[in-house]
């Protein structure tokens, strides 16, 4: 039985595409799903992405993952930096969680700086685009294979 990756994004993610595209790019949050899922194909796995622009909806999607997930990636977008509650959230999660972040946030202000996720992330990928999600499947692939 293929397993299944849950993919959660956070606030403002679902105007990828259309939000500051010098930054985050002109694909899509659907075109993110598409190659995850080419990706995934590779390695049995199944994808399930999910956009949110509130905190307890991921807390909810990171507990529902403890009960049919793999494996968890995440781009927490701005709840990266401030939010406790998705850390704590994760560390309820057993499988591995990899933090996706399409910017690469060192060079930017300090404030992008500081991850909460960081602290239970078993890897990191920044700066790599959108081309970081489906890195992190071929990783997910490795570390569940
Ligand atoms: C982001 C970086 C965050 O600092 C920012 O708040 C985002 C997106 C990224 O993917 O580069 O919304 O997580």
């Amino acid at each position: 039985m293929s397993k299944l990756i849950t993919i959660l994004n956070g606030p403002n993610l679902n105007l990828l595409g259309k939000r500051e595209p010098e930054i985050y790019g002109h694909e899509t949050l659907e075109d993110v799903e598409k190659s995850c899922a080419r990706v995934g194909k590779e390695f049995g796995l199944t994808v399930d992405l999910k956009q949110s622009n509130h905190e307890g909806q991921i807390v909810d999607w990171v507990h529902e993952a403890r009960e049919n997930a793999a494996g968890i990636i995440i781009n927490p977008a701005a709840l990266t930096h401030t939010s406790v509650a998705v850390l704590d959230a994760l560390n309820t999660f057993d499988g591995p969680v990899l933090e996706v972040h399409i910017s690469q946030v060192h060079k930017r202000e300090a404030f992008r700086h500081h991850s909460y996720v960081s602290h239970r992330a078993d890897g990191v990928i920044a700066g790599f685009g959108v081309e970081g999600y489906a890195l992190a499947m071929r990783r997910m692939g490795s570390l569940l294979g």
